[in-house]
């Protein structure tokens, strides 16, 4: 176990955050350790848990320099294939292996199914956390379980998809927080269909005279379209989308939409809410979109701003401190409120 440990290297937004105790787990064997140490013991029955699981630190927002707590951070490595079917092949892999290496290697061995998902940054066991999403696909539907470790018993636990609850950018795994997960058994395709209809894919292959695209066409385009709309992570700090779309009734879509034809929107697949009233349904508008409309893209202040390619994206140029993102945060949110009479709320996990 570390003690005052700097988390600068382990959060993508590049923060100088010091946690009290820190501890990395690379087998089982240090998970069972992990679970008699006191000071872990103290910091989990803590009234407010003191306790934080960290990934790729790649959805992670510190509010302040100093994380008075226990950080653990899982990061058992192994990718096993586990049966083989004309069709199917499942295969495990484990919680510290890269997102991005490990759809690599799945695009490699010709397997369907994450090939839209290419470049998300982040580890394999923090992918059920957020059902992490892109281009059309969401993780929940390559997803067979999930493996996980009681942080209070030690006792491990197999979840089922059905029981992971997943849904937009949510699962079980972002309210139970006890449960560490170690890996995840995934069911990929040996043939597939590609999904080319969102964001801009298909226009992508047009414009490079790719006509009928194959697995890992899909794949270097997805990573093409990431690279122009996204920062580089390592290179300026950001965690990707900043915010959650905006789910809304539809009569405030129809509002914005007289306001401004073009608003872009999707329909949302979640049972409408018994509190949205006679609205029967609910419709998706990218924050993005409201945030660019409200003036921020490329807006800069001291340490941090607004990428000015991808408005939902707010990033730390270096050398700054947390509360200056949380001031932009509500800067942005108290002027969508005012424009167009929406509440975006944080993707990102804010500890
Ligand atoms: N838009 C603007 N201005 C902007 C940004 C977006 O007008 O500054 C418009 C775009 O023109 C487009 C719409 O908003 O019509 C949607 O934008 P985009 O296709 O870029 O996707 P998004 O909805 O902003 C979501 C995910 C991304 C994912 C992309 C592609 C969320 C919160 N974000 O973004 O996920 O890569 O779709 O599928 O759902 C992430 O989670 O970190 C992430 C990057």
């Amino acid at each position: 176990m570390d003690k005052d440990f700097s988390l600068r290297e382990l959060n993508t937004f590049g923060f100088d955050v010091k946690a009290r105790y820190f501890q990395e787990l690379k087998t089982m064997d240090d998970v069972r350790e992990l679970i008699k140490n006191p000071e872990f013991i103290a910091c989990r029955n803590a009234t407010v848990s003191r306790l934080l699981v960290l990934s790729g630190g790649s959805n992670i927002l510190f509010s302040s320099e100093f994380f008075d707590g226990f950080v653990v951070y899982p990061n058992l490595k192994g990718i096993e294939v586990l049966e083989e079917t004309a069709e199917t092949v499942k295969i495990r892999c484990y919680c510290g292996e890269v997102w991005k290496d490990f759809v690599d290697y799945t695009v490699a061995h010709n397997l369907y199914g994450l090939e839209n998902l290419a470049d998300i940054p982040g580890k394999v066991g923090a992918a059920p956390v957020q059902n992490i999403g892109a281009y059309g696909t969401e993780v929940k539907d390559t997803i067979h379980q999930v493996h996980t470790i009681d942080l209070t018993t030690g006792e491990t636990k197999v979840f089922s998809n059905e029981e992971c609850r997943f849904s937009y950018r949510n699962s079980i795994f972002k309210t139970t927080k006890n449960h560490l997960i170690f890996a995840v058994d995934f069911i990929l395709k040996k043939h597939g269909d590609l999904k080319l209809d969102y964001g801009n894919i298909r226009n992508y292959l047009i414009a490079n005279n790719i006509t009928n695209p194959t697995l890992q066409d899909i794949a270097a385009t997805v990573k093409a379209i990431r690279a122009e709309k996204l920062p580089e992570v390592g290179v300026v700090g950001s965690v990707g989308s900043f915010f959650q779309n905006a789910i809304v009734p539809v009569d405030k879509y129809q509002e914005i939409k007289g306001l401004y034809p073009e608003v872009p929107y999707y329909q949302v697949e979640i049972p409408p809410l018994p509190s949205v009233g006679r609205n029967d349904k609910l419709i998706k508008i990218p924050s993005g979109w409201l945030i660019d409309r409200a003036g921020w893209k490329g807006y800069r202040e001291n340490h941090v701003g607004v990428w000015d390619k991808q408005a939902l994206v707010l990033v730390h140029y270096g050398g700054g401190q947390p509360q200056e993102i949380l001031d932009l945060m509500k800067k942005i949110q108290d002027s969508v409120k005012t424009k167009f009479g929406v509440d975006i709320k944080p993707e990102v996990n804010i500890v």
